[in-house]
């Protein structure tokens, strides 16, 4: 199986934020995450009535390969994320999914899309301190 080229990789994001449910925002969201075999998984955004219980498409992505797969080492597998918000323009992931992600995948590529472009970032670039349970000097435990 050939692996996907970033272009790809979006292309995936893009088909999965079709399957968006964002009545309530109207800003529908899509994420691919490409592993080292090639394969892909993709997730939109889900949103509910109940505001707060809506979820983002990073984490979807994230939380569905981990509860299909189980949990390999070395980032899970996971080489690549593509992101994909309202066409041409880069939709940065929210906090929120920079901690999920950094946590599951510290070392994965992030592309986001930008017109015709795409812009390539690392999780040191986009969420350089992220919260550990265990990491004593930066979340003050003694
Ligand atoms: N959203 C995502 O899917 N990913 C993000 O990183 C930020 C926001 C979704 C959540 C909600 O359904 C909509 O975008 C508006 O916030």
């Amino acid at each position: 199986m050939g692996v996907p080229a970033v272009s790809d990789l979006l292309d995936i994001a893009r088909a999965a934020r079709e399957r968006s449910y964002s009545p309530y925002s109207g800003f529908a969201v899509g994420a691919a995450i490409r592993l080292t075999d090639g394969t892909t998984v993709s997730a939109a955004n889900v949103e509910n009535a109940s505001y707060g219980l809506s979820m983002c498409a990073e984490r979807s992505a994230v939380f569905k390969l981990i509860a299909e797969r189980g949990t390999p080492s070395g980032d899970h597998g996971m080489v690549e994320i593509a992101i994909a918000g309202d066409p041409g323009t880069a939709a940065y992931p929210c906090g929120a999914c920079r901690q999920v992600i950094s946590e599951f995948a510290s070392h994965i590529k992030v592309i986001l899309e930008s017109g015709d472009d795409a812009i390539e970032m690392t999780m040191d670039e986009l969420f350089p301190h992220p919260f550990e349970l265990d990491n004593k000097d930066t979340n003050g435990g003694d």
